[in-house]
């Protein structure tokens, strides 16, 4: 259970996590957080829960995370420029994310197209992302984050692919200092991106991402694509070298067939 006094005093940040509104249980951090959002919420409310017991994932997937063990938050974003760039948004929070991690942890963290986070090569995070907007102008963005800090079970369909920080680095890490990390590398990363300027955080995620030039398998509901990943197009979409030619993604679920 997380006291507001504790996650406050260990901000460092102006903006983000600066109105928090924190949960022993709830159904979903990004459900909340929208609900507050069209109340009109500030830039930068968090929303954070021990628990959920309706966790949302990618592509109306369930997000399972033990009670107490894990960060559950979604933070609410008022970016001021058009919908165009809403694909490169996720690249920002993972590359935040990955900084913060790396930081308390010292363990390299790597990037996985379009917005999850590996540790040796087992997923420690995910980001789900929902927005609303008017005439290509953001209403709000939620930025809901699921990192598994503590947990040390994964069963089921998650057994071999997800991990915790705590797994991977042999030790407990305390949730109150990762939160505060993660606040001041997104707020920090925010700076440029809330100008619409993305050059840094899509340079850095480059840099953690092992995805290019390898020949991959992107799956998207029924359909399974093969080829070789080149590059991330302009609004974030992963162009894909395919037998009948270049192909820009925009979702999916990505595995490398050779490491
Ligand atoms: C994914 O990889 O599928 C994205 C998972 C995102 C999970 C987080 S947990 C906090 C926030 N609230 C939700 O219901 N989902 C996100």
């Amino acid at each position: 259970m997380y006291s507001e006094d504790e996650l406050e005093r260990g901000l460092t940040t102006q903006v983000f996590g600066r109105r928090l509104f924190i949960y022993d249980s709830i159904d979903s951090t990004n459900t909340c957080a929208k609900i507050f959002a069209n109340k009109g919420a500030e830039e930068g409310t968090v929303v954070i829960a021990d628990y959920q017991t309706a966790g949302r994932g990618r592509f109306g997937r369930t997000w399972l995370a033990e009670s107490g063990s894990n960060l559950l938050f979604s933070i609410i974003i008022r970016p001021t420029y058009s919908t165009d760039k809403i694909g490169l948004l996720p690249f920002f929070v993972a590359v935040g994310i990955a900084n913060a991690v790396e930081t308390v942890t010292g363990m390299q963290c790597e990037c996985k197209w379009p917005n999850d986070i590996l540790i040796n090569k087992k997923k420690c995070c995910g980001i789900l992302m929902e927005s609303t907007s008017q005439q290509n102008n953001f209403d709000y963005a939620i930025i809901g984050i699921g990192l598994n800090v503590n947990q040390k079970e994964f069963i089921g369909d998650l057994e071999g692919i997800a991990t915790s920080l705590s797994s991977e680095g042999g030790r407990e890490f305390d949730r109150r200092n990762v939160f505060s990390q993660i606040m001041s590398s997104l707020e920090s990363y925010y700076t440029d991106v809330r100008k619409g300027d993305f050059n840094t955080a899509l340079k850095e995620w480059k840099a953690r991402a092992t995805i290019f030039g390898k020949r991959i398998t992107l799956t998207q509901a029924a359909d399974v694509i093969d080829g070789i990943a080149i590059n991330l197009a302009a609004d974030g979409g992963l162009v894909v070298e395919t037998e009948t030619g270049q192909r820009v993604f925009h979702a999916g679920d990505v595995t490398i067939a050779q490491q």
